[in-house]
């Protein structure tokens, strides 16, 4: 065992990653490889299946693993397949389209809507033509409460990463949720990916760099939940703020929620407050450059002016500062490991765990 890269379950005793994970193209590659690869990633919500359009295109985390996927509404099925021509490879779908098969603007090669191969000019005398090969490969494609993802090479279940926040907010009216591409927005950081996601984890930067936040919550009270494939911070409110709704047989029903922040790894989070929920979706770009998409669904069954998109703009220019600063420290020659705060930190921690064990239990994925 690599004892530079071992995070202890005790907090008590752990240390936190090392920098070189922060910082290193082989650990980007390795994560990419042992993370991402076996996730599920974000698809959207709604915006899918409102959409007038038959075939969309996408890409499987874009910029970092970038497969090219075509999602496909079928009388309202949506189905994840491949974009990718299989005669000579071609993109199949560039932009949105309404068509009811799919084409490519090659050689003409044709495709149903659930991926099998169709039609090709000039192929008549090719011999063993066609076969399974030459039709798309389909993806698994997932729903939950009517928020979309899609795997690759999916490790674990879907539903089983998502099984805690259900418990905590079954009654969540879900139904109400619509995208508000307006209030959306994309954020680039200059550092990375790992170095933003453990800003989110931890509240205990709340008091020193989120002034306005800080006053919404009780520091004192602020919680966090650990689970296999998740964690949850939760945030209790002050006097005159709204809370989360929640009902008889939901965990906290009773508490006054100011916010759930759910970090589901590797790379998604999913915030819930009394006015609907703000997805960041986290995209490794390099070792030292993130985007961060963040997409709003508000709830239709209240006021306008119950919506507070500006404390959540604000607090973001506050993280994104500081989470730059840290990826200076981190290339520092003085700078190896740190240790966890065990009252503040117990959400970080758990997220390097499960780094360690999926990734770092396995030597191989350290270099020599
Ligand atoms: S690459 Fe698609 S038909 Fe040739
Ligand atoms: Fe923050």
């Amino acid at each position: 065992m690599n004892e530079d890269f071992y995070i202890d379950p005790d907090i008590h005793q752990s240390y936190t990653l090392p920098a070189s994970v922060y910082t290193q193209q082989q650990y980007f590659d390795v994560f990419k490889k042992e993370l991402f690869l076996p996730s599920w990633q974000w698809l959207g919500g709604k915006e899918w299946s409102d959409s007038l359009y038959t075939q969309m295109p996408h890409s499987f985390l874009p910029g970092c693993v970038d497969e090219p996927l075509l999602i496909v509404r079928n009388q309202n099925q949506l189905s994840c397949l491949s974009n990718v021509c299989t005669h000579r490879a071609k993109i199949l779908v560039e932009s949105p389209s309404a068509k009811p098969f799919i084409s490519c603007g090659y050689h003409g090669r044709c495709f149903s809507p659930d991926g099998r191969f169709r039609s090709m000019p000039e192929f008549e005398a090719a011999q063993d033509f066609p076969s399974s090969k030459d039709d798309l490969k389909n993806y698994p494609l997932s729903s939950w409460n009517d928020f979309y993802f899609t795997a690759l090479q999916p490790k674990y279940d879907l539903n089983t990463i998502l099984a805690p926040i259900h418990q905590h907010l079954s009654s969540f009216p879900y139904d109400s949720l619509r995208p508000e591409p307006n209030l959306s927005k994309t954020y680039h950081v200059r550092a990375n990916w790992l170095a933003y996601c453990d800003n989110y984890l931890e509240g205990f930067h709340i008091p020193y760099v989120h002034p306005t936040l800080n006053k919404a919550i009780t520091y004192e009270d602020y919680e966090v939940r650990v689970f296999d494939h998740c964690n949850v911070q939760i945030a209790r409110c002050k006097p005159g703020q709204k809370p989360v709704p929640l009902q008889k047989g939901d965990p906290d029903f009773g508490q006054n929620i100011y916010a759930y922040y759910w970090f589901v790894y590797p790379n998604f989070m999913i915030n819930f407050y009394h006015w609907g929920i703000s997805v960041n979706w986290v995209l490794p770009k390099t070792t030292d450059e993130t985007e961060i998409r963040f997409l709003t669904y508000k709830r239709n069954d209240i006021p306008d002016s119950d919506f507070a998109d500006t404390a959540l703009d604000l607090t973001e220019i506050e993280d994104e500062a500081v989470v730059e600063s840290v990826q200076k420290g981190l290339m520092s020659l003085t700078y190896h490991r740190g240790r966890f705060s065990p009252t503040r930190e117990q959400g970080v921690h758990a997220f390097h765990r499960f780094i360690y064990t999926e990734v770092f239990a396995d030597s191989e994925n350290i270099a020599p």
